[in-house]
């Protein structure tokens, strides 16, 4: 899976996913991660990439002649290296998109390149984004300064689903949100901590029993804590049942 960025901020974005797992993931080439920045492909002589918004408000606008440019020079890299026309996907990470999920992540995981587009400042004029963007993806109903945390949160939920970047391909598969609900609680030494005890079904070995057990945690702690996952999953449960 190739990852590209376009980014006023490349360095904000490599720095923070060249790190830890995923970092290791690049550097084992399950996964590539490349940043463009945008205030290079502007044709103004002050490297400027922004404006004021056409009839009036608050703040400044990215403008669309260096955001096209730029993709236009990513797109056309991307089609040389495929041998194929097919365009790839291009995710603008903005409030106004549909809500991130598991299942998104999945979706995108798929794909052999994503290009990410963040924006900064009042956001991108309009034109630009009719023309290159596929997805329009936020992740949470809250306002950031810009893309770059968004773009990151989406490449690190989709590279963990990329075979080889986990070590243990079990772990994406039990944990929250893989089948709908909250993962179950977990344990590690020492049995006895601040007189709070390991659960006893946990030192049992008995392999069903621990099953069951934390299925029952998964069911309990999704009603508690997100009672309309549990909701969603129950009427799943019930649909497959018929
Ligand atoms: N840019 C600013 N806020 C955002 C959000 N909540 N999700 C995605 N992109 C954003």
């Amino acid at each position: 899976m190739n990852f590209h960025i376009m980014t006023l901020f490349p360095e904000m974005v490599l720095e923070g996913l060249r790190t830890s797992i995923i970092g290791r993931a690049e550097d084992r080439g399950c996964i590539s991660i490349e940043a463009v920045n945008i205030r290079d492909y502007t044709l103004d002589k002050h490297k400027k990439v922004d404006d004021y918004t056409y009839g009036g408000g608050a703040g400044m606008l990215m403008q669309a002649q260096p955001v096209y440019d730029c993709w236009q020079a990513l797109e056309e890299k991307i089609v040389q290296r495929k041998g194929t026309k097919s365009r790839s996907r291009v995710i603008y990470v903005t409030p106004q998109g549909e809500v991130f999920h598991q299942k998104k992540a999945a979706e995108l995981s798929q794909e052999e390149d994503l290009i990410f587009l963040c924006g900064h400042y009042e956001g991108i004029d309009e034109r630009v984004l009719e023309e290159i963007v596929t997805d329009y993806i936020s992740i949470g109903d809250y306002v950031l300064t810009g893309g770059e945390l968004p773009a990151m949160v989406l490449i690190d939920a989709v590279s963990r689903l990329v075979p080889g970047v986990l070590n243990n391909g079990e772990s994406a598969q039990t944990e929250s949100h893989a089948n709908g609900l909250l993962e179950y609680p977990q344990y590690s030494r020492p049995e006895i901590w601040h007189e709070k005890k390991v659960p006893d079904v946990l030192l049992s070995g008995h392999h069903a029993n621990i099953e069951k057990w934390r299925t029952e945690q998964s069911l309990a702690r999704t009603k508690e804590r997100r009672p309309e996952l549990y909701e969603a999953y129950i009427k799943s449960c019930q649909f497959l049942q018929k």
